[in-house]
C-alpha cells in the first residue's frame, strides 16, 4: 500500500473510494464541507435522509453520489471534536481502512483527518493516523497454506486540508513509515513460533538488520564465552534448553565522530518460557512463545533508526534463550554467581527473565558506559493483574527520563503508567544464603522484579518497561502488537532535539 499527501484538489480525482469524517451535530469536517459546498448540500442531505449522527464508532456507506467522481461514499463518525480521544482516534481510523478493505477499494482518498484529538497538535495527530493505516495492513500469514483474502488498497491518498502543513506532513510522514516498518518487524518476530523463532535464530534476524546499513555492527555471543565470562544467572536459565542461548549486540552509530554510545536498549529474549522446573500451567502456555517480544522491540527500534537514519549512538542488546526443564535445568534453590559478582538464590525458575537481563544489564555497562540505559521485558503476570493489556509498566528512579518515556508514550498512544521503586520494597528479595533472591514474594510482583533489575545498575540513568501486558493479544486476536516500538522510538527521536 502507497500512502499518499494530496490537498483538497484530490476530492475531485477519480478514485474508487472517498471517505469522509462527519461529526456529532452535523460537523463536517473540512474535507466533507468543501465537498457539501461543491455539490450543493448533497453531503448534509444524504445525513439528514439517512439519520447518519456522526457518533464514534459509526459509519455509512453510499454508492454512486451524483457529482462525487469515487463511486463509494464512505462516511466515518467522529463524534464530538472537542471531547475525542486518542483511543477513538485510532479506532476511527481502523474502521475508515477497514470498510475500504470491506469493499477491495484499490485507490482511496482519505478525507478525515483534520478532526483531530485536542489533546494533540495537527502533526502528531496525523503522524499517529498514518501509522495506524499502515499498521492495518499487517497480516501474519507466513504459515497459511491459503493466505489470508483481506484485502489492502493500493493507493491511500491522505487529504491535508491545511496546505501550510504539507511540508511538515511529509516529514511526519516519512518518519511514520520508518516506525511503522519496525512496528511491523516487531510483530513479525513476536508471531513466529518458538519452534522458529529461536535465540539463533534472532541472532541471524539481527544479522541481516546490520547488512541494511554501513552504520551497523553486530556483536554475537554463544554460550561458551557466556560462561566463561562469568555470565552465570543468564546460563541458569539458557542451560535446560538445547537450544543455544544468544547474547546479542546490535551497534547502530548515527554520528560517528561523537564517541560512546548514548543509549542502551536491553530486551528480554525468551524465545519460549516454559517455566523451566517450576513449570507453567498448560492452560495458555503456547502465548509464552511472545516472551522474546522486548528483545523483538530492540530489532524493531533498531530498524526504524536505519530507515529514519537517525543521529543517535545505540546499542540494541537481545538477551536471547530458551527457559525449559530437563536433566540439566537449573533447580529451585540453586546459587548462582551473576556477571557482576553478586549471587542469586534462585527460588523459582519462572522468574527467568531478570536472571538473563541482570548479566545483560552488567555486560552492557561495562562495555558501552551508556548515558541511559533502557530496558523492555515481559518481566511479570504481575503485570498484567495491575495495567491490564493497555499500558505498560515503567519503572525508574530518574524522574527526568521517566516523564520523557511517558511523554512519548502519550503521544505516540503507546502509553506507559509509572510504578513506584521504592527502597521499601527491597528487603522483599532478601535471600538468607545468597545476596539476592530472584522472587519477591506474592505481592508487588512487578515493583520486586523491578527492584531486582535495579541492583545491577551502576552509573547510568536506567529505566524498565514492563510490556507482559501490551506485546500481544490474546483470544481471537492472539498475536504481537509491536509495542513498545512506537513509544522508543518517538523518545529516540526527541533525544535528538533535546
Ligand atoms: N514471562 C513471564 C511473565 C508473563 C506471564 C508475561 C504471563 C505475560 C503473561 C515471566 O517469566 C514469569 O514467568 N514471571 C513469573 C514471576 C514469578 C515466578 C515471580 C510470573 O509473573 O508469574
Ligand atoms: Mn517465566
Ligand atoms: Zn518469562
Amino acid at each position: 500500500m502507497r500512502l499518499h499527501l494530496k490537498t483538497l484538489a484530490a476530492l475531485n480525482e477519480s478514485h474508487d473510494g472517498l471517505i469522509l469524517g462527519i461529526g456529532t451535530k452535523q460537523h463536517l469536517n473540512t474535507a466533507a464541507a468543501q465537498l457539501n459546498e461543491s455539490l450543493d448540500g448533497a453531503i448534509v442531505r444524504i445525513l439528514d435522509q439517512s439519520g447518519f449522527e456522526g457518533k464514534t464508532g459509526q459509519s455509512l456507506t453510499v454508492y454512486q453520489v451524483p457529482g462525487i467522481q469515487a463511486p463509494w461514499l464512505i462516511l466515518i463518525g467522529t463524534g464530538n471534536s472537542e471531547e475525542l480521544t486518542p483511543a477513538q482516534w485510532v479506532k476511527m481510523i481502523q474502521a475508515a481502512y477497514k470498510a475500504a478493505s470491506d469493499l477491495k477499494l484499490n485507490s482511496v482518498v482519505f478525507g478525515l483527518l483534520d478532526s483531530t484529538p485536542p489533546v494533540f497538535n495537527p502533526i502528531e495527530a496525523f503522524t499517529l493516523a498514518s501509522r495506524t493505516l499502515r499498521e492495518c495492513t499487517y497480516q501474519f500469514n507466513t504459515y497459511k497454506s491459503q493466505p489470508s483474502t483481506t484485502h489492502t488498497p493500493k493507493d491511500l491518498t491522505l487529504v491535508v486540508a491545511d496546505k501550510s502543513l504539507l511540508t511538515n506532513f511529509k516529514q511526519a510522514l516519512h518518519w511514520t513509515e520508518a516506525v511503522a516498518e519496525g512496528t511491523a518487524l516487531c510483530r513479525q518476530l513476536g508471531n513466529l513460533p518458538g519452534n522458529v523463532c529461536t535465540p539463533n535464530y534472532l541472532s541471524e534476524q539481527a544479522q541481516h538488520l546490520a547488512k541494511l546499513s554501513k552504520k551497523v555492527k553486530i556483536k554475537v555471543l554463544g554460550e561458551a564465552q557466556l560462561e566463561k565470562m562469568g555470565a552465570g544467572a543468564f546460563m541458569a536459565v539458557s542451560r535446560g534448553s538445547n537450544e543455544e542461548g544468544r547474547l546479542v549486540l546490535i551497534e547502530y552509530r548515527g554520528v560517528p565522530n561523537q564517541k560512546g554510545i548514548s543509549v542502551a536498549l536491553i530486551g528480554k529474549g525468551i524465545t519460549f518460557d516454559s517455566g523451566g522446573i517450576s513449570i507453567k500451567p498448560a492452560a495458555g502456555m503456547d502465548e509464552m512463545k511472545f516472551d522474546m517480544c522486548g528483545a523483538a522491540t530492540v530489532m524493531g527500534v533498531m530498524r526504524t533508526l536505519i530507515r529514519a537514519e537517525l543521529p543517535i549512538n545505540v546499542v540494541g542488546v537481545l538477551a536471547c534463550a530458551e527457559n525449559m526443564p530437563s536433566g540439566n535445568a537449573t533447580r529451585p534453590g540453586d546459587i548462582v554467581t551473576t556477571l557482576s559478582g553478586k549471587t542469586v538464590e534462585i527460588l523459582n525458575t519462572d522468574a527467568e527473565g531478570r536472571l538473563v537481563l541482570c548479566d545483560a544489564l552488567t555486560y552492557t555497562q561495562q562495555q558501552y558506559h551508556p548515558d541511559i540505559v533502557i530496558d523492555i521485558a515481559t518481566l511479570t503476570g504481575a503485570c498484567v493483574v495491575a495495567l491490564g493489556k493497555v499500558t505498560s509498566g515503567l519503572f525508574s528512579s530518574d524522574d527526568a527520563l521517566a516523564d520523557e518515556l511517558l511523554e512519548a508514550g502519550r503521544l505516540t498512544h503507546d502509553t506507559a503508567w509509572r510504578l513506584p521503586l521504592a527502597a521499601d520494597y527491597q528487603e522483599l528479595l532478601d535471600s538468607p544464603a545468597a545476596d539476592i533472591a530472584n522472587i519477591g514474594g506474592p505481592t508487588a510482583g512487578a515493583i520486586t522484579a523491578a527492584c531486582f533489575l535495579s541492583r545491577f545498575v551502576e552509573g547510568s540513568r536506567w529505566a524498565h518497561l514492563d510490556i507482559a501486558g501490551t506485546a500481544w493479544l490474546s483470544g481471537t486476536k492472539k498475536g504481537a502488537t509491536g509495542r513498545p516500538v512506537p513509544l522508543l522510538t518517538e523518545f529516540l527521536k526527541r533525544q535528538i532535539h533535546a
